[in-house]
């Protein structure tokens, strides 16, 4: 996988031959985004499971199941991640009258239909996506919901890509996303890569833009959809939500079907992970804060379905009411 703490500066691919260096990727954010998180999971379970020295079901099942306990508790928010672990723990229930040696290579396989299954619907993702994008819009992205968030295209820049290709003149305005900087570090790197026109502003800029009526859409990506359609996505978006709302500009969602969690009623419910301070306190490496400041770092927020004009999916857009209109996905 590309090492995406070191990108833009550096273009570095690590190699992860164990499930505890999928798990410390995962953690460290070497690798993020939900659907890439979730893809780098599935295939540190088959790694892990290829490892097991076992001669029966029962005694594969005991160490199989604390590996996947442990890539689990590598972030908390993305659902991607729950997601593909059961994903390939139902395999392994479904195939228990296989031997050991065949339930690794079903394992595998399924890791890897995970991988191109989710290409295939940021792609799907973009076609219905675009539709959305007029000739000439300019348009403001949070964080990065790229090819690097996702196993290739991306959702919110795969609606990007899809408009680009479609070839309508567009423009991307690419909040920097502090603490982390994904936007400028990487979403930037993505587009420039193929000439998409972008412009990176600091979050403090886009309320700017948007009274000048320089922004017509914001899209962005999402770690877990609540099943009324509340958005949890990088810190910010809530922020973004409102000054959209405030100055009548679409604000829309994009994300697999795999982001939305069921199980829950409200976004309240959704677990927002707490980083370390030093990504606030510092940056690259240098300290930009008092020592001993008192800090909070939160690294996601909620956005209410309200202010959600329409969430894009491999199956079509999904519009309010969004309770209702989600339940007919599933
Ligand atoms: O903390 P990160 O960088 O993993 O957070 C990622 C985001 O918030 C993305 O916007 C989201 O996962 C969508 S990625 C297709």
């Amino acid at each position: 996988m590309i090492d995406q703490t070191r990108l833009p500066v550096e273009e570095i691919y690590i190699e992860c031959l164990d499930y505890k260096s999928v798990s410390d990727a995962i953690r460290n954010m070497l690798i993020r985004g939900a659907p890439a998180i979730g893809v780098a999971a599935a295939m540190g379970v088959s790694l892990g499971a290829n490892k097991i020295n076992a001669d029966s079901y029962k005694s594969f099942l005991l160490e199989f199941q604390q590996i996947c306990e442990e890539l689990a508790g590598s972030r908390p928010t993305a659902v991607n991640l729950f997601w593909a672990i059961n994903r390939m723990k139902k395999v392994t229930k479904d195939n228990n009258d296989k031997t050991v040696d065949e339930i690794k290579k079903i394992l595998k396989d399924e890791a890897i239909k995970i991988w191109k299954e989710d290409i295939a619907i940021n792609k799907s993702i973009g076609k219905h996506g675009q539709e959305l994008i007029k000739d000439g819009d300019t348009i403001l992205t949070h964080c990065n919901a790229g090819a690097l968030a996702t196993a290739g295209y991306g959702t919110a820049l795969g609606v990007i890509r899809a408009a680009w290709d479609a070839g309508k003149k567009i423009n991307v305005l690419a909040n920097e996303t502090r603490p982390f900087l994904q936007g400028a570090r990487l979403t930037t790197w993505e587009l420039k890569k193929e000439n998409i026109p972008v412009k990176l502003i600091t979050d403090s800029m886009a309320g700017h833009f948007m009274k000048k009526k320089e922004i017509q859409l914001v899209i962005v990506g999402a770690d877990r959809i609540a099943s009324n359609g509340d958005v949890a996505n990088k810190i910010g978006t809530y922020t973004v939500a409102i000054l959209a709302k405030e100055h009548q500009i679409p604000f829309y969602v994009a994300a697999p079907l795999s982001t939305l969690d069921m199980a829950l009623t409200s976004g309240d419910q959704i677990p927002i992970e707490e980083r370390s301070h030093e990504e606030v306190t510092r940056i690259n490496n240098k300290t930009i804060a008092p020592e001993g400041i008192d800090v909070a770092h939160p690294a996601f927020d909620v956005t209410p379905n309200k202010w959600v004009n329409a969430i894009v999916t491999e199956k079509g857009i999904i519009r309010p009411p969004f309770k209702e209109n989600i339940k007919k996905l599933f």
